[in-house]
Order: structure tokens, then C-alpha cells, then sequence
């Protein structure tokens, strides 16, 4: 199992043979959570600190529990109540955190390149919990793990990612993980929502979402990041729903075996029709939240080995 990088901050650097090494060990994770007994000693002795700079439910929960369930001390910093909302910068932040010798910082921020900035400042392994409309590397790493274990394989598969790609850090990390891994992309959404310079990603663009869902084997919807959007993206969002909302009907388009995923949270009614979602026959939405967990635990499993290797020499 090879993956020598030091930081985890965006599917950009990563090789297929490091992405199928985070996989292949977050699938052992994924058995370990399902016992009664689920600890492991991966991280035991060292310090997790998540810094979220960023509102987050499923995120932050998973890293924290990841890292408990590893054996590591994990603290999360209340940003809301800490010296940045005194002025504090984000780099002074990390550096105070930093001479406090944490292991593993896992940083969500507001802004695109903040958390590659921040890593370059500090000794431990960082982790990019979500940076703007940037990257967020471990939730395209649990997409493609949820992929895998639905379809059986991660390569050659139809895929098509939906809605809001302009604001999603989660499109961008997906389109950048499942063309690693050969996979047809196709994009689907209003042309406002599209980002600038879509051509040179090597996907498929739609602007219809029958036509894009065609024969799809997994349909990935994304929440309209209204607070990124300054306003005039999208006439409303009845007439979103209408066009791009999907339900069993647009569904009806792709195989008949395709799964539909979510990153969460969800606008039920806007982007994703509500009993769909909840559909277990052909939503992995919960599967998403499960295997979550199981890719945090792997990724700071062998960003840990690094570190420990990195001290022995
Ligand atoms: C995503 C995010 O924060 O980028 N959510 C998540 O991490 N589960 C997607 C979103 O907020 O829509």
C-alpha cells in the first residue's frame, strides 16, 4: 500500500494507486465500524485538532469520530468563539495551534487555497476538510468509496453530477477523482451554474436533464450553494425544481440500477425530491454518511504513518 504524501489537500495531487490505498483501507474501516467493539489504536498517543471555519454537520461529526474511534485526543476549535473573531489571522490561529505539536489539523475555510496556505505553515499533516469552491478531497474519496461498493468497480461507469457545479468544491474534488479513475463524466445544470472553462475538464456538458441522464449508472445531485451566490443564478427555485429537481420520473432516464447520491445537506424539494432521497432501493445517501467515517479514519491512518516515519528518520 503506497500513499507518501503529507498532507491531504485536494484529489489534484493524488495518483490512482493513492486513491485505490485510501479505498482499499477505508473498506477494512468500514467492516471495523460494523462490530460493537470499533477501535482501533492507528492514531493512539497523537493530537487531532478540527479547525472548521465553516458551518458543518456530517463533516466535522465524521472526522471527530474517526479520530476518536483511532485513539486519537481530538479537540475541535469553536471558531465562533475564538481569537479570529478578535482579528486574529488564519496563518497567527495555526501557528499558535502549531507550537501546541497537534499530529493532524483538519481545516474547513470559506476560502479557495486557504487550507494549502495554512499547510504550508505548520509541522503536522493537514487535511482539507473543504476549502471555498476549491477542494474537499475526503468527500470525493467516500463518494468513489460508496461507488465502488454499489457497482462492484470504479472505472468505466457512466456518471452524471448535477446542479450547482460552479460553487461545489465537491463537483470539483468528483470530477477530478472519477476521471483519475476513468470514469465518463457528464455535467448537468443551467448554464449560470456552470464554471467558466468547463471544456478543458474533459467532461460532457448538458444543459437538459433528460437528455444527460441517459443511461447513467450513478446520478450525484448537489445542494444550490446559496451562500455563494451573489444573487440571479436561477429564476426560482420552483422553476429550478422543475428543470433540475430530480424525482422517479428524470430518474426513469438512467439504467435501471443506478444509484442516487447526495453529499448533504439536502434541500429537499429543490434539488432532490424528498421520498427519493429516502428511497433505500436506489438512494446511497446514508451509505455516503457511513463511509465517510471509514475514508477519515484510512486517510489519517496513512498520513500518520507518514508522520511517524518522517520522525523515525
Ligand atoms: C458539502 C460541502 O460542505 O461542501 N457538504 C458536506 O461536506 N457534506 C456540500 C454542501 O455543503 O452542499
Amino acid at each position: 500500500m503506497t500513499f507518501s504524501h503529507r498532507h491531504l489537500l485536494g484529489i489534484e495531487h493524488l495518483a490512482p494507486s493513492d486513491i485505490t490505498a485510501v479505498l482499499d483501507l477505508a473498506d477494512t474501516y468500514a467492516d471495523l465500524n460494523r462490530q460493537p467493539q470499533k477501535h482501533g489504536d492507528a492514531l493512539a498517543g497523537m493530537t487531532q485538532i478540527n479547525m472548521f471555519f465553516e458551518n458543518s454537520t456530517r463533516t466535522q461529526a465524521s472526522f471527530e469520530l474517526a479520530g476518536m474511534r483511532l485513539g486519537a485526543d481530538v479537540m475541535n476549535m469553536s471558531m465562533q468563539t475564538s481569537s479570529v473573531k478578535k482579528g486574529e489571522t488564519l496563518i497567527d490561529t495555526a501557528m499558535t495551534l502549531n507550537a501546541m505539536h497537534p499530529d493532524l489539523l483538519v481545516v474547513r475555510h470559506p476560502s479557495s487555497g486557504a487550507v494549502d496556505l495554512l499547510a504550508q505553515k505548520v509541522n503536522c499533516a493537514v487535511l482539507n476538510a473543504g476549502d471555498g469552491r476549491h477542494e474537499h478531497p475526503t468527500q470525493a474519496l467516500l463518494d468513489a468509496l460508496t461507488i465502488r461498493r454499489a457497482k462492484g468497480r470504479l472505472h468505466r461507469l457512466n456518471i452524471a453530477i448535477c446542479g450547482d457545479i460552479a460553487h461545489s468544491r465537491v463537483a470539483r474534488s468528483n470530477i477530478l477523482l472519477l476521471g483519475k479513475m476513468e470514469n465518463r463524466i457528464r455535467l448537468i445544470g443551467p448554464p449560470t451554474l456552470m464554471p467558466s472553462g468547463i471544456g478543458e475538464f474533459g467532461v460532457e456538458v448538458f444543459e437538459d436533464m433528460n437528455e444527460g441522464l441517459r443511461d447513467v449508472d450513478v446520478v450525484m445531485m448537489l445542494r444550490l450553494q446559496k451562500e455563494r451566490m451573489d444573487g440571479g443564478f436561477i429564476p426560482s427555485e420552483r422553476e429550478y425544481y422543475f428543470r433540475y429537481g430530480l424525482d422517479s420520473e428524470k430518474l426513469g432516464m438512467a439504467k435501471e440500477d443506478a444509484i442516487v447520491m447526495h453529499p448533504g445537506p439536502m434541500n429537499r424539494g429543490v434539488e432532490i425530491d424528498g421520498t427519493l432521497a429516502d428511497d433505500i432501493h436506489r438512494s446511497v445517501i446514508q451509505d455516503q454518511v457511513e463511509m465517510g467515517v471509514a475514508v477519515r479514519m484510512a486517510a489519517m491512518d496513512l498520513l500518520a504513518r507518514n508522520l511517524r516515519q518522517r520522525t523515525a528518520a
